[in-house]
């Protein structure tokens, strides 16, 4: 084997080798077990003590030439795997900073937040309830049995664990079954509002299967539908001023009042200005409701209404679509921190 060809071959060979990995194969074809490196200096072994003086010199100079060219080659991979991992994870110094965010509240939960504080200067506690309910709480205590027609505009999610009846339990539609569950455990006067997450199969740009409703309830004796209108209209003028406000009230049906109304509102300047809008379901408390309540309904009489929180939301700021109150986008939610 020609020596100067050996290191050569080394030479050009290294050069060529684009990886670790590679590096290592070729390192093997020369020094491994059965490499041209380790060959050669096994032949020593068979020359004659005189000749394997110098050609021993010789080798080694070999040897040591193509470690140098191997080692050499093995340093400048290396270094270029680190120089293109500090490029990978490079951090641009000079950019600016991100800076510190401050939060805000979520325009629901401010809404929510309004709501409590007018309730409340109106002498009405606030309670929250499951939303998991029963069948119960949520349609048949609430005077709509099983099979009742107005049950198939609340469809919702089931679970698939049952109650004691044996019925599955159930996302609630509305916030109404908080009027049996408080009723049951605070002798009247009852006044209350309940806001809270309520669950529908529903979904586009004014529905989402997720929303809140505020629940109202106010029961004692002689508590009429007057009341109900002086009660709804201070709450909608506290709730959009400095916008005035006109309330009216459209016959309607729910099961669990009678009378029942929608309430519509008016709204006297801006963009909204007389277009009438519907943003509650009210009435007088069924006589089944109260008696479902434990009371009795020759004493006791009251109203309810539920409103939903994000369309009162909408209408507050003008906000068309209600989707972009769940989309976390910060350019919407930051125009509601202060
Ligand atoms: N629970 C009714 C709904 O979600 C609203 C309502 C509440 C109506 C209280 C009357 C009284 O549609």
């Amino acid at each position: 084997m020609n020596l100067e060809q050996l290191v050569q071959s080394a030479v050009q060979e290294f050069a060529g080798v684009a990886s670790l990995p590679e590096h290592e194969q070729l390192k093997a074809q020369y020094f491994g077990k059965t490499g041209s490196v380790t060959r050669l200096m096994a032949s020593l072994a068979q020359c004659d003590p005189a000749e394997r003086k110098v050609l021993g010199q010789q080798y080694n100079q070999v040897k040591q030439a193509v470690e140098k060219i191997v080692n050499e080659r093995k340093t400048a991979l290396e270094d270029q795997v680190l120089k293109s991992r500090l490029a990978a994870e490079a951090i641009d110094v000079s950019l600016p900073g991100r800076g510190m965010q401050k939060g805000g509240i979520h325009p629901i939960t401010r809404s929510w937040e309004r709501l409590v504080n007018i309730f409340s200067s109106m002498g009405f506690s606030v309670a929250e309830g499951p939303e998991i309910e029963t069948d119960w709480f949520n349609f048949t205590a609430l005077n709509s049995p099983e099979n009742h027609p107005a049950r198939s505009m609340q469809d919702t999610f089931y679970l698939d664990a049952k109650d004691e009846l044996g019925k599955p339990l159930l996302l609630r539609t509305h916030t109404s079954p908080m009027q049996i569950r408080f009723a049951k455990n605070n002798p009247p006067p009852i006044r209350v509002i309940a806001p809270g997450r309520t669950y529908r199969v529903d979904s586009d740009a004014t529905h989402s299967p997720m929303f809140h409703q505020i629940e109202g309830l106010w029961i004692d004796k002689n508590i009429s539908f007057a009341d109900l209108k002086g009660v709804y209209l201070h709450f909608v003028q506290a709730f959009f001023a400095p916008q005035a406000i006109q309330i009216r009230f459209r016959p309607s049906y729910f099961p669990f009042t009678e009378p029942s109304a929608e309430i519509d509102i008016l709204f006297q300047e801006g963009n909204l200005k007389g277009r009438w809008l519907e943003i509650s379901g009210a009435g007088q408390v069924h006589t089944s409701v109260i008696r479902n309540m434990g009371l009795d309904p020759e004493t006791y009489t009251g109203f309810a209404f539920g409103s939903g929180i994000e369309r009162l939301t909408m209408l507050r700021y003008g906000v068309d679509d209600l989707r972009l109150f769940y989309e976390n986008d910060l350019r919407f939610l930051s125009q509601f921190s202060t």
